[in-house]
């Protein structure tokens, strides 16, 4: 801005005439077009499973699962306004819950979507003529543009399915390329065997002639038993990692890259003995649990003893917070955060960082 006052006039009618004409003088913004750090409207913010599944199950009496489309809660970030639905402004997520003999339409849509499985039996989901049934801590991944539908298949008074989705809502939003079409029919038809596309392509072989390649992603599901035994053997054989603890990213078995083009899913593992340093990186929000090594119970301990996972996240009000497992936490985009848990194991989810310049781990 100009010091003097005839110059500090001047520059005033110049911006005065160039508002008419929906023009900006870019040194006018420059601090805010082109800031010195990220800057982020999201705050730090952390959502408990255990006090959220009540709610969910108070939602089973207000609307049927086909009446609401999708009957889930969304994660809304403190720091958006009301137009915004994201846990960050680029990832959304919900917790979602069934019951048995319900069915959630088929529909499809740009947004690439995953769910990490929560607890119940019996559900599944419906991907492009593919059933694919759901267990404790295993992944589904949701390409985009293929119809999908759900179902709990438990008999009358089986307990409810629940599960934790996440999509990039935020950002088909802001590349202006949502499109949402409903199915004419409430289940689109099966026409594979259920896990097909796993056994197909997550056994390390393709069809001969096969030529796979970043948007041909048709694994569907990730079980957690094999995920599981893969980081039980690295946190076995390899040193602590000093940012992560012990980590492990979902891929699509025929490039070897990030299982979704938009975001990335990992599980982690962390040391029971000190936290891992703090550590700064893009839209992050992550999903935790402690689970048993083995078995299906979410209310066993771990085995040492621990049920808990404990988080920090630092970042303006900032949290600093012991959290229940199945909890969600954001973590804004430049917040140094930190975590550290018992030997349970924790998937976490962000924008692929690679997308943004800084591809890594
Ligand atoms: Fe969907």
């Amino acid at each position: 801005m100009a010091s003097n006052p005839q110059a500090a006039n001047e520059q005033e009618a110049y911006f005065a005439r160039m508002a008419p004409m929906n023009l900006l003088p870019a040194w006018k913004v420059m601090s805010t077009y082109a800031p010195l750090e990220p800057t982020t409207p999201c705050l730090p913010a952390v959502w408990h499973y255990r006090e959220i599944r009540p709610h969910l199950l108070d939602s089973t009496r207000v609307i049927g699962a086909k009446e609401a489309e999708r009957r889930a809660l969304l994660l809304h970030n403190p720091g958006l306004g009301d137009s915004a639905y994201g846990i960050t402004q680029t990832i959304s997520g919900d917790y979602q819950i069934m019951l048995p003999g319900e069915i959630a339409p088929a529909h499809r849509h740009t947004q690439t979507a995953f769910r990490f499985f929560i607890e119940g039996e019996n559900a599944f989901t419906v991907i492009d003529g593919e059933k694919v049934y759901m267990y404790p801590g295993d992944l589904i991944i949701q390409p985009p543009g293929l119809f999908h539908h759900h179902g709990h298949e438990g008999e009358p008074g089986a307990p409810p399915a629940f599960w934790f989705d996440a999509l990039d809502v935020g950002m088909c939003g802001m590349f202006e390329s949502t499109f949402f079409h409903s199915y004419s029919e409430d289940e689109f038809p099966v026409k594979r065997s259920p896990g097909a596309n796993r056994r197909q392509f997550g056994a390390n072989v393709v069809p001969v002639g096969h030529q796979g390649s970043e948007r041909d992603r048709r694994m569907f599901s990730y079980p957690y038993e094999t995920t599981r035994a893969a980081l039980d053997s690295l946190r076995e054989t390899e040193p602590c990692d000093p940012y992560y603890g012990w980590k492990v990213r979902y891929i699509n078995p025929q490039t070897g890259d990030h299982a979704m083009t938009t975001m990335a899913a990992h599980l982690h593992s962390c040391p029971s003995a000190g936290p891992p340093r703090p550590i700064a990186r893009p839209t992050a929000w992550s999903s935790s649990w402690s689970k048993a090594k083995a078995g299906r119970s979410w209310d066993r301990p771990c085995s040492n003893g621990s049920r808990m996972t404990s988080s920090s996240c630092r970042a303006g009000s900032g949290i600093a917070t012991r959290q229940t497992p199945r909890r969600c936490c954001s973590a804004t985009p430049i917040a140094r955060h930190r975590k550290s848990s018992g030997y349970g194991s924790r998937s976490a989810a962000t924008i692929r960082r690679d997308t943004i310049g800084n591809r890594g781990r």
